[in-house]
């Protein structure tokens, strides 16, 4: 959600900063705009609503010189979405430009008093409320401890990256609070960014910023200040991603990039350090497992084995988590968040004051390893798709290791290729309910969050309306909907709960029901109308890794028949950086 990228250094910088917002499109946006210091007090700002490519192209971002820049993705939050609410925002006389990700909560006081000295605004945004806040303290101090100044009369949510047309150097100011922002260091040159990837084509190496830092960054190095306006050292990072790795590699799409991506990725994830999370789970008496969306479905599935091997577990939706719950020194808090920096999972974990906390996220350096006392990395690479699909997968093989060990666990990589290569027989399924309105998902037992991620994937890439139910819940009201046609998805592999989903097949089949079954099971075969077979003999407790994947090509095809790209379903964000 918003992307932000900056760059100072001998190159040029509207190239680099065109190259990095194209690469934090996944994160979703309505607007986009650039802004690079042309020469000392001149700044060339362009920006519209719009895609990337289109606008970029259109008003020629790369054709403006210079080596000191910001460019910004915006998704809206107040203000509509047009041209003068797209960032980078600039102040009254157009020395202060800054592009802004999150929410000024004290926006509407400040700007009143800003209005009444003087200023004038050109947008509806609290972003540009902070360029005028710039320019106003700058008036008494200089530029560094303007930015200070203001940073610091701000409330709510903020990654700011800032420059002044006529600063005496070649600078730009960063600050951060509940929204990500890293630095990029090359040589000769820094960047800084929402998120890693759009900076891997120049650097390896990362300072991510901690809540409430203030940072100046020059082609020569950075100086980090800390909450309290000292200077900070930052512990600095190396990633072995490499650009490759978010690149589509020759897919037509990223989701199907990544679900092929899994029978590689799964190794790795199973590599894993489980050891320090089970220990700290091992010394509670209760977790309470806090995650959204898919991650949240990893949970669910999570607190069921949790549940089975006889602890006090419950999976919480983590926006809700502080009006349900009350946390106390016995609770283990465990949040499962791919990209670490999910508003509502950090802010779920912070309301755990007191607990410890375990973290599972795929992103190095995110905000959340930095509120967890032990954290579980799913080492499968950056996911670029919107739709969370080897990050789901990873996420199971980090729980079921802890669970069952790593050996149980080898054939991971083979299942999950013997599963890929349904994929023609998949596709011609989806031509069969890419028409449809209405689709239902049903599993038992381990098998639900299964369906519950099948049926989330599903609808939102397709747009089709789709629910998942434990199977024994379709006989209590919607059983109503099942009609002539509405494609029901059973996952019923050959364990123990088959015999009663056996039942609820049935009971679809008999109100017209176009069955598709995932299953090991002859029987099930036959009362489906079609069926996607998993491998004959197959480890029971492998069933949900096989179960996934042909889910995720479920919904990848339909969607593409549908016409849709999948990458960037509407009004989604990869990264839900707001509440
Ligand atoms: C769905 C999807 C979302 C995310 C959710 C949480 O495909 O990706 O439901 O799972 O927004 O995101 P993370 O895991 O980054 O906290």
């Amino acid at each position: 959600m918003c992307g932000i990228i900056g760059y100072v250094g001998s190159g040029r910088a509207s190239q680099i900063i065109t190259d990095g917002l194209k690469r934090l499109e996944y994160r979703g946006y309505d607007s986009v705009g650039i802004a690079v210091r042309t020469g000392p007090g001149r700044l060339e700002v362009r920006k519209d609503k719009g895609m990337v490519e289109e606008i970029s192209t259109a008003l020629r971002f790369t054709s403006i010189d210079g080596n000191l820049g910001l460019g910004h993705t915006r998704w809206a939050t107040h203000g509509a979405v047009c041209k003068e609410n797209a960032h980078p925002h600039a102040d009254c006389s157009g020395n202060i430009i800054l592009a802004h990700n999150g929410v000024i909560e004290n926006y509407s006081k400040l700007r009143d008093d800003l209005a009444s000295k003087g200023h004038k605004f050109a947008s509806q945004t609290d972003s540009e409320v902070i360029a005028h806040l710039i320019e106003e303290n700058a008036k008494t101090q200089p530029l560094v401890k303007a930015f200070i100044r203001s940073i610091k009369q701000l409330e709510g949510s903020y990654a700011i990256v800032a420059m002044g047309a006529s600063d005496t150097e070649e600078r730009l100011f960063m600050a951060r609070r509940n929204s990500p922002l890293v630095i990029g260091a090359g040589k000769g040159e820094m960047l800084c960014a929402s998120d890693i990837p759009a900076m891997l084509k120049y650097t390896r190496t990362f300072i991510p910023l901690q809540e409430g830092d203030i940072a100046v960054l020059s082609r020569h190095g950075y100086k980090i200040y800390a909450d309290d306006g000292s200077e900070a050292t930052r512990k600095q990072i190396t990633v072995d991603w490499d650009v490759e790795m978010a690149q589509k590699g020759g897919y037509p799409h990223f989701m199907l990039k990544e679900i092929t991506d899994q029978k590689h990725f799964i190794n790795e994830s199973l590599a894993s350090d489980v050891s320090g999370a089970w220990k700290l789970i091992d010394a509670h008496e209760r977790v309470d497992i806090i995650a959204a969306g898919t991650s949240y479905h990893a949970g669910i599935m999570l607190s069921y084995l949790l549940q089975n091997s006889g602890k006090v577990a419950q999976a919480f939706i983590a926006s809700d988590y502080p009006f349900i719950a009350k946390p106390d020194k016995k609770t283990l808090l465990l949040a499962i968040s791919q990209s670490g920096e999910t508003a509502d999972v950090l802010q779920a974990l912070r309301f755990g004051r007191g607990c410890k906390k375990i973290a599972i996220t795929n992103v190095v350096g995110s905000t959340i390893t930095t509120l967890a006392d032990c954290v579980v990395f799913l080492n499968a690479g950056p996911e670029v798709g919107v739709a969370a699909t080897k990050t789901f997968t990873a996420q199971l093989a980090v729980i079921y290791k802890m669970f069952y060990g790593k050996d149980k666990l080898k054939e991971l990589s083979g299942l999950i290729e013997t599963m890929l290569a349904h994929d023609g027989e998949i596709k011609a399924i989806a031509q069969k309910i890419a028409g449809k309105e209405n689709a239902f998902f049903i599993a038992r037992g381990r098998n639900v969050p299964i369906a519950y991620e099948g049926s989330l994937k599903f609808k939102e890439v397709t747009y089709i309306h789709s629910e998942a139910y434990p199977g024994g819940e379709l006989k209590h009201g919607t059983l109503s909907l099942i009609t002539e046609g509405v494609p029901v998805v059973a996952l019923a592999p050959k364990d123990e709960t088959l015999p009663k989903l056996f039942g609820n097949i049935r009971e679809a089949k008999a109100r017209g029901a176009f069955i598709l079954s995932i299953t090991d099971d002859d029987e099930v075969k036959k009362e489906s109308d079609i069926s996607i077979s998993l491998p004959p003999g197959m480890d029971p407790i492998l069933y949900p890794f096989a179960l996934i994947v042909p889910l995720q090509l479920l919904a990848y095809h339909t969607s593409v028949l549908r016409g849709i790209n999948p990458d960037r379903p509407r009004n989604l964000a990869k990264s839900v950086t707001v509440e």
